[in-house]
């Protein structure tokens, strides 16, 4: 409401402004404000920015825009691009309820983090799902060896598929998507234009084979960044958003 307030130059009168000072004891218990900005300046008790405190979404675009685009590293708008939320379960049934409804389907990858179903159905959508399938004839399995057969993802594609759940670094295998799985996923959503992609990269930081490193979905192209949601975490969580992902 007060953005949009600040946009058309109207008065909200729906929140409140405190135009004084909180007591002197609760200020004196908080830690320091950033420099530069008085403890006693009454403006800055208020509300935070709900989509993420300023500072925050800014250093959060600052990590991520090199780590996806090392060709533009300031890619990753903060105040557009960037939701911050309350851990990574909250990020997901944000995303999952904002792009799916009922009618529509989320393709799932199985076995998949217990969550993802439980939002798909919360949001009235259809969960279907496509298998990682354990490589035959391999006397001992790592986890590379579950493997995504994208002819099955590509049966799955229906008219009414919205969203494709990705998860790399994998729970429950650790498998970790390689950049070539990940492109031979892309090409299978370039006959999907309408499709969103949640990209859950909360264990982004687990990987063990150096030959084998985490890649964002977003980062393969354009269109990828696009169409993505990329969703990472610390111990509070955070969000980015691909340009239409908002
Ligand atoms: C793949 C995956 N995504 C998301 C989450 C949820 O993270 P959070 O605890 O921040 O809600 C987990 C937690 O186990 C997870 O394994």
């Amino acid at each position: 409401m007060t953005p949009l307030a600040d946009l058309t130059g109207s008065l909200n009168l729906g929140q409140g402004f405190p135009d004084w000072s909180p007591p002197s004891f609760l200020l004196d218990a908080v830690d320091a404000p950033p420099p530069g900005t008085p403890a006693a300046e009454p403006l800055l008790h208020q509300y935070s920015r709900s989509k993420g405190d300023p500072l925050l979404v800014r250093t959060i675009a600052e990590q991520y825009s090199p780590r996806l685009f090392p060709s533009a590293p300031h890619a990753i708008d903060p105040l557009a691009n960037v939701l911050v939320t309350v851990g990574a379960s909250h990020a997901l049934s944000l995303g999952i309820g904002a792009l799916c409804g009922p009618g529509d389907e989320a393709v799932l990858i199985e076995p998949a983090f217990d969550c993802y179903t439980g939002a798909v159905l919360v949001a009235g959508a259809t969960p279907v799902y496509v298998p990682l399938r354990p490589r035959p004839g391999v006397a001992t399995r790592t986890s590379a060896d579950f493997k995504l057969d994208v002819h099955e993802l590509a049966a799955a594609m229906t008219p009414r598929t919205r969203l494709l759940v990705l998860n790399s670094p994998h729970n429950p295998t650790g498998k970790v998507f390689s950049r070539g799985e990940l492109q031979a996923i892309a090409r299978v959503l370039d006959d999907w234009p309408h499709v969103a992609v949640l990209s859950d990269e909360v264990y982004e930081h687990m990987t063990f084979n150096p030959e084998l490193p985490h890649v964002s979905f977003a980062s393969l192209s354009e269109d990828a960044f696009a169409r993505t949601i990329s969703m990472y975490v610390s111990r509070v969580g955070g969000r980015l958003s691909g340009r239409k992902g908002g």
